[in-house]
């Protein structure tokens, strides 16, 4: 099996051009990888992931919906992007047609390319023909790099009171896959698991505690509201970038929460956070990040 993957990750390598190597000492401040680096590479891909390897990165940032098959799937929507993906027979999606990734079998899922198809916003990325993976395939395929063991996750639950069992299932289901798929991987030790929705944080906390949480917040609300509404202090709060200034992580740190903010793709951004005091930055751009850090050591 293991030589298996080796072979297929040796065939992603020359596609991508991987050149992973440790860096220990290149990044004090927790860089993570956004969608694995979305600004050089397909989002959540196995080469986004691979991508943010080279660079230093030791926490991959990555979102997760649900097939119908109950498969945990690497995406930031719960449907098929017009900007970035193509059909199962390689043709373009209509703006207006939503592919509902939890109405498809994993199967099914697996056939469309989100790679070939280069995303405007982002015209640094390497196109390469790529399908959506799923979290088993991402742990197997990383861990094949990964030999030490150190490469982290930050795992995004997508979901959303008015998408319920439409788009993904309830919070406790979504939460439960999560959860069983992290304990037969023995990955507990080596997540977060971060949600912009407050019910996800709340069944996990409630029911294991001992998973490491992170709220990301994009209101314009205060730290101390937001966690009062949550009813517990995560391990991580995890703002919009700009919400933040120097007293603000300040406070929020003196409350005992780590503050890694999303997503910072400007050097000059990077820099003016690590000198505020960020614990860590979630960034497109590893490499950019790589900058930043260097000049702040
Ligand atoms: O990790 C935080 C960040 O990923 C949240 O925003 O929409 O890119 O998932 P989004
Ligand atoms: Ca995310």
């Amino acid at each position: 099996m293991k030589n298996i993957l080796r072979k297929n990750w040796l065939i992603l390598c020359f596609l991508v051009g991987c050149t992973y190597q440790h860096d220990e000492k290149s990044i004090a401040v927790e860089v993570q990888g956004h969608r694995g680096a979305r600004g050089l590479a397909p989002e959540n891909s196995l080469p986004a992931f691979v991508k943010a390897l080279e660079f230093g990165v030791k926490t991959l940032e990555l979102d997760l919906a649900v097939s119908k098959d109950s498969q945990l799937v690497v995406s930031h929507e719960p449907y098929f992007s017009h900007v970035f993906c193509l059909d199962s027979v390689g043709n373009e999606i209509p703006e207006d047609s939503v592919i509902n990734l939890y109405e498809l079998n994993y199967a099914d899922i697996k056939k469309c390319d989100c790679g070939s198809k280069v995303n405007p916003t982002y015209p640094s990325q390497t196109p390469v023909s790529t399908h959506k993976p799923t979290l088993q395939e991402v742990f197997d395929s990383i861990s094949v790099l990964d030999t030490l063991d150190l490469i982290s996750y930050n795992i995004e639950l997508k979901t959303k009171k008015e998408t319920d069992s439409v788009f993904h299932p309830i919070p406790e289901v979504f939460s439960e896959l999560v959860y069983q798929l992290l304990k037969d991987n023995a990955m507990l030790s080596r997540i977060t698991i971060q949600s912009f929705d407050f019910r996800t944080l709340q069944y996990f906390n409630g029911t294991y505690p001992e998973v490491p949480l992170v709220l990301l917040i994009e209101n314009d609300l205060s730290w101390k509201t937001n966690v009062d509404s949550l009813g517990f202090v995560p391990e991580v709060y995890s703002p919009y970038y700009r919400l933040l200034s120097q007293k603000i992580i300040g406070e929020i740190r003196s409350a005992g929460m780590k503050v890694i903010p999303w997503t910072v793709n400007e050097v000059t951004d990077m820099e003016q956070l690590i000198e505020w005091g960020v614990d860590g930055i979630i960034t497109d751009y590893p490499d950019r990040a790589q900058i930043a850090t260097k000049s702040n050591e």
